[in-house]
C-alpha cells in the first residue's frame, strides 16, 4: 500500500517511521511512505501556504492552490484503482479499528495534514474523500494523526505481522463480518510474563495451571471486567453470551 503524506513539516516524519513495524514493512516493500512538502507546490517567492480567513477571525487557513496542485501531482504519478484522499481534522469522523480495516484494502492513501485554523473548504469539498479525527481533543496539526493512521493501517496489511492471530484477539479488533468472531467489541484481557513472582506480586495461578479451558474463561472474565471499568460504552455493541452477562453482573 502507498501512503502519500502532504505536510508543511516534512522532517516531522523521520522519527516515527524509522522504527518497528512501519519501518520493517517499508524495508520489505509492503508499504511505501512518501512525504511531500506542501511548500514545494507553491509558486510565489515566499512559498506561502496559508492566509487569513475570509470573514475575519483568529488563525490562518491553508490555501487551496498548493493543496490542489499537490494532490493532482500525486494522483497523476500513477494509476491506482483504489485510492482515497484523507484530511486529518478535529472536525472529522472519529477513526477506529473498523475504519483502519476498511482503509487497509486501498492501494493508496493520500493524507493531508491540516494546520492552523483549518483548510480551505474547497479542498474538503472537491478533493477529500474522508475527513478523519483521531479523537476528541485538538492537536496542533494533522502530522501525529497521519502517523497514527499509517501505523494502524499498516499492521493490518497481509504479511506485515508474522503472527496473524495476534491482531485478531486484541482490543477493538474486528474482522470482516464473514471472518469476524462475535463478541469482539470488548477490550483485551491483561497479560503477564516471567517472572512468576516479582517483589511479592504473583502472576494469577490460573495462567500457570495448563488447563486451556480455564485460562480462556479467566481471560474472558478479565476482558469484560476491564471493559466495564474503562470503556463501559463498548458493552452496548458487544455480542455477549449468557455467561458473559452473568460474569458482568
Ligand atoms: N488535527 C488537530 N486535531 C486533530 C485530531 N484530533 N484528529 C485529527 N486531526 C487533528
Amino acid at each position: 500500500m502507498d501512503f502519500d503524506v502532504i505536510t508543511i513539516f516534512p522532517d516531522f516524519f523521520a522519527g516515527p517511521f524509522a522504527h518497528g513495524i512501519v519501518s520493517q514493512a517499508q524495508k520489505r516493500g509492503l508499504i511505501n511512505v512518501r512525504i511531500h512538502d506542501l511548500r514545494e507546490f507553491t509558486t510565489d517567492r515566499h512559498k506561502t501556504v496559508d492566509d487569513r480567513p475570509f470573514g475575519g477571525g483568529a488563525g490562518m487557513v491553508l490555501k487551496p492552490e498548493p493543496l490542489f496542485r499537490a494532490i493532482r501531482a500525486i494522483q497523476g504519478r500513477n494509476e491506482k484503482s483504489s485510492r482515497k484522499v484523507i484530511l486529518f481534522t478535529p472536525q472529522g469522523r472519529r477513526f477506529d479499528q473498523s475504519m483502519a480495516f476498511e482503509f487497509s484494502k486501498l492501494e493508496q492513501a493520500i493524507l493531508i495534514c491540516g494546520r492552523y485554523e483549518g483548510v480551505d473548504e474547497r479542498v474538503t469539498e472537491h478533493l477529500v474523500d474522508a475527513e478523519l479525527s483521531i479523537g476528541d481533543y485538538v492537536l496542533s496539526g494533522g502530522e501525529l494523526p497521519a502517523c497514527v493512521f499509517i501505523d494502524a493501517v499498516t499492521r493490518l496489511l497481509p504479511g506485515v505481522l508474522n503472527n496473524s492471530s495476534s491482531t485478531v484477539n486484541e482490543s477493538f479488533s474486528r474482522l470482516e463480518t464473514s471472518q469476524m468472531p462475535d463478541a469482539n467489541y470488548v477490550l483485551d484481557c491483561p497479560h503477564y510474563t516471567r517472572p512468576e513472582s516479582f517483589e511479592g506480586m504473583r502472576v494469577p495461578e490460573v495462567l500457570l495451571c495448563g488447563d486451556h479451558g480455564r485460562v480462556e474463561r479467566w481471560r474472558r472474565k478479565k476482558a469484560l471486567e476491564k471493559t466495564l471499568k474503562n470503556r463501559p460504552d463498548l458493552l452496548e455493541y458487544a455480542a455477549l453470551s449468557d455467561e458473559d452477562k452473568q460474569l458482568l453482573e
